[in-house]
């Protein structure tokens, strides 16, 4: 077969998951420096979209840095520039969302210290990644409070911006869920109006003893352990209630809930749609396994490293056909490529019509088209170090303001506001 210039175009863009314009979105990175194609493609690209969409909170979450790392903090001020660069680059638009950073504003860790008084111990040790990064970080130190108490960390940041929306990766899903567990708990111990509980009390008692215990100890079961099985029971059981009027009816799905007003409304998470960036050793691109692309690299060391990016290993010679199911330029191709440029790497892998240096050019080519752009901007920002400042500075601030109003509530409900 002969060989034929390759028809790849552009890359495709992200789908968004809703259409929801009226609430906030709120998501947070840690310093790790420069990014790396992952990053940009799994995270950055859909902040981008998302931006033009919601209300966008962006914030570099350097505390949580400190939860695994306090060892080493020599970094975080220079990986926090690096990174927040590699934002403005891949165009996150500081006139859209608002970019900060968390330790500029101490009202996360006010939020997070009135949590903790509400939180158990049991929720926190039973989120996956506390036993799961205790057991594959072993180099580390994390016996400590603060790793314990990092997701209800993210819970805080997530709560006091009265985030809707989260994007995040799947490993992070459950972090979410307990802001929203921890959220319901303290709703429902600090937001009940007067009276309303006695009223919520007296209509279980309409529903007649047998579905009265029921009805309670299902309550129970959701607010104290979040089980949401017994959320949907205790639900259908009320539905089924016939001699409950519609006002008591609708009391006591409140009263299931936590019931009274809502100080911190419940997130929910944005899975962010998983784009699989292999690395340069067909493992997932990670800046730990030193196997990245960054997202500004130098144009010949992107050629360098596509060149020497492991193939299928069954081509050994040009003549050998290939299979890209198994290749990881194949997968990269399919984070870039269009239909009818994974069409001719495809067929030409398969029938050794093409090589794989063919193969790969155009992947090269389009990287740098992409990465153009960004090294253009990035550099501006190189170039006046004090305008990155000024927007963290200024989105800081914004950001403040925003915690100050839900932390006032928060106070006030407990009953600390000293006013
Ligand atoms: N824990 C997240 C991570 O390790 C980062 C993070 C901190 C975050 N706070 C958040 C993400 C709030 C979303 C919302 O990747
Ligand atoms: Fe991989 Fe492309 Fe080579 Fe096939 S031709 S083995 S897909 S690099």
């Amino acid at each position: 077969m002969p060989y034929n210039p390759a028809p790849c175009t552009n890359d495709k863009g992200t789908a968004l998951s809703s259409n929801d314009a009226s609430q906030r979105v709120l998501s947070g990175m840690r310093p790790t420096g420069r990014l790396h194609l992952g990053q940009y493609h799994g995270v950055i690209k859909n902040w981008v979209e998302l931006q033009h969409e919601y209300e966008c909170f962006f914030f570099v979450a350097d505390w949580h840095a400190l939860t695994t790392a306090y060892e080493d903090t020599r970094d975080i001020e220079q990986h926090t520039f690096d990174m927040v660069v590699d934002w403005l680059a891949a165009g996150v638009n500081p006139g859209a969302a608002t970019l900060f950073v968390q330790s500029r504003v101490p009202e996360h860790a006010e939020l997070h210290l009135l949590l903790s008084m509400i939180t158990p111990l049991s929720w926190l040790e039973r989120v996956p990644s506390y036993k799961d990064l205790q057991a594959r970080l072993n180099d580390r130190d994390l016996t400590t409070y603060g790793f314990l108490g990092y997701p209800l960390l993210q819970a805080a940041d997530i709560l006091i911006h009265r985030a809707g929306k989260v994007p995040v990766g799947a490993d992070q899903v459950a972090h979410v869920e307990l802001s929203r567990e921890v959220a319901r708990r303290f709703n429902h111990i600090f937001g009940r109006e007067p009276g309303f509980e006695e009223q919520a009390e007296a209509a279980i008692k309409k529903m007649g003893k047998k579905a009265a215990r029921m009805y309670t100890d299902l309550r129970r079961r959701y607010l104290e352990k979040g089980d949401a099985d017994a959320l949907e029971r205790a639900r259908a059981l009320l539905t089924a209630q016939q001699n409950l009027s519609v006002g008591d009816s609708e009391r006591l799905f409140g009263y299931l809930e936590g019931g009274g007003r809502i100080i911190l409304p419940e997130p929910q998470a944005l899975l962010t749609r998983e784009a699989k960036v292999p690395g340069l050793d067909g493992e997932k691109m990670s800046k730990s396994y030193q196997n990245t692309i960054r997202l500004r690299e130098a144009p010949e060391v992107v050629d360098e490293k596509v060149r020497t990016m492991k193939t299928d290993p069954a081509r050994a010679r040009r003549n050998d056909p290939g299979n890209p199911e198994v290749c990881p330029v194949y997968t990269l191709h399919e984070v870039y490529s269009d239909p009818e440029c994974l069409d001719w790497v495809a067929q030409g892998c398969r029938s050794a019509g093409i090589g794989c240096l063919d193969c790969k050019k155009p992947l090269i080519d389009v990287i740098n088209t992409e990465q153009k752009v960004m090294r253009e901007r990035a550099q501006q920002f190189e170039d006046q170090p004090d305008v990155v400042h000024a927007i963290l500075q200024e989105g800081s601030e914004k950001a403040r303001d925003e915690a100050r109003e839900t932390l006032d509530d928060v106070r006030a409900s407990i009953g600390i506001s000293y006013k």
